[in-house]
């Protein structure tokens, strides 16, 4: 059943001309209040890494709920069990990693570590990207502009961003080749913005997903990561590096970065952590850092159920062999994927880490011309056949991000499904 979204009061944040009504989600299905079910390749939004609501998971938050229902600050007490949630954690980072921050949401662990970024450097301005997303608050916005219309909201009220294009290769903004280019979105830091916007004393440091998310799965050359860690270390910049969407095994790594090679001051977590059940995101990072006193906290942030579930989740997705199976299903999608890209002249691109995959639907024979309008299509044609990709109107890229643990069948059956829509609209444009 779909409803327009003011009829019963609620406004929804994605104004969206209409709406699934969502009535269950279990088994790597989504079902509506129709009794129609839908193969979930969207995740809550890439946050049900390992599962939807699992029996052990929801049982041990449940318990603990039971036992301290919410915990909101009360004065000199702390539930024993954050310690160890941050333990656990910790033991999934690089050693230099020994301090967590627990918040509420991706965004809220997102203005902690700005805080910590300028606390620890007494430096104001912040590097970050024009297609990062870090949320939706007034910094988030302002760190991760993505879209102008979305940015204007930030950008009057937060200064002291500095902006440089990601290294989105084939759609480079500098219309140039990699490797030919020698990552000349790197190189145009130390080449202009360092030169004419900003002196490197006043940067605190850099602010990048090492797989951007909600720009369209960007995955980025080998080198990109280390050569912003360069110019970090030469300045005596952090490197703070967004993982809320794009690790906890989605990626088919642990954490995103891993596969780069680089040492981040800070690492952002949230998403799947709360694992699939409740909020619960982080900030990550070294004592030199986070050490520093800084304003920062919330009320729900850390309750224990949360972390009970972040624990569990931990545990599964190590036992399960989760991130292992993310990263082998999504090779072999991606392979598929490739297949369909070649056949069709309506997907310009195929992308992706883990189960973690986008197609950007383009339409001229070049593939160059990219198409939110097509995207579109793909995604309401895909509805009505039975899948639920992860899509945002704005861009010409449709995701794929299903729970860690869908089914290998219901996995395919999905891709088969991409498949059959896309040669479909390609047979209708052809007709047109
Ligand atoms: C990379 C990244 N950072 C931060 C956020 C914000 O997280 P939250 O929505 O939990 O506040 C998101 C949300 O999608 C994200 O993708």
């Amino acid at each position: 059943m779909r409803l327009r979204p003011h009829l019963a009061g609620y406004t929804d944040p994605m104004q969206a001309s209409d709406r699934v009504f969502l009535a269950a989600q279990h088994d790597g299905y989504l079902w509506d209040v129709d009794d129609n079910r839908f193969i979930d390749f969207s995740s809550g939004w890439a946050t049900n890494n390992v599962g939807h609501a699992p029996a052990e998971i929801v049982e041990e938050a449940a318990s603990v709920l039971r036992e301290f229902g919410a915990v909101c600050c009360t004065p000199g007490f702390v539930p024993f069990i954050r310690y160890e949630l941050a333990e656990k954690l910790l033991a999934t980072f690089p050693a230099h990693l020994q301090r967590v921050a627990l918040c509420a949401t991706g965004t809220e662990a997102v203005e902690a570590a700005l805080k910590f970024m300028r606390a620890a450097t007494g430096r104001p301005n912040v590097l970050t990207t024009y297609t990062n997303f870090h949320g939706f608050s007034y910094a988030g916005l302002a760190a991760g502009p993505f879209e102008a219309s979305w940015r204007d909201t930030a950008t009057q009220a937060i200064p002291y961003y500095l902006y440089t294009p990601y290294a989105t290769c084939r759609r480079c903004p500098h219309r140039l080749d990699y490797p030919a280019c020698d990552l000349w979105c790197v190189e145009v830091i130390e080449e202009y913005l360092l030169r004419h916007q900003a002196s490197p004393e006043t940067v605190a440091g850099i602010i990048v997903e090492p797989v951007q998310g909600e720009a369209g799965v960007w995955v980025p050359p080998k080198e990109y990561l280390p050569r912003l860690e360069r110019l970090c270390r030469k300045y005596g910049w952090l490197l703070c590096v967004d993982e809320v969407e794009c690790g906890f095994g989605r990626c088919g790594r642990m954490w995103a970065f891993e596969s780069s090679g680089v040492s981040p001051d800070l690492v952002i977590v949230g998403k799947g952590i709360g694992g699939s059940l409740l909020p619960l995101a982080a900030v990550v990072g070294t004592p030199d850092v986070m050490d520093r006193r800084v304003v920062w906290g919330s009320t729900y942030a850390g309750q224990p159920a949360a972390c009970a579930a972040a624990i569990k989740a931990l545990e599964r997705l190590q036992r399960d062999g989760l991130v292992e199976r993310s990263a082998r299903l999504g090779a072999a999608g991606l392979d598929r994927l490739r297949h369909l890209c070649e056949s069709s002249t309506i997907v310009g691109d195929v992308r992706g880490q883990g189960l973690f995959l986008g197609l950007e639907l383009v339409n001229d024979q070049d593939g160059r011309m990219a198409s939110p309008a097509l995207a579109h299509q793909v995604y309401d044609e895909c509805l009505s056949h039975g899948v639920c990709l992860l899509y945002l109107t704005v861009t010409p890229t449709v995701r794929i991000a299903p729970p860690l643990d869908i089914p290998e069948d219901l996995f395919f059956r999905g891709l088969g499904i991409i498949e059959d829509v896309v040669q479909g609209l390609l047979h209708d444009t052809n007709q047109a």
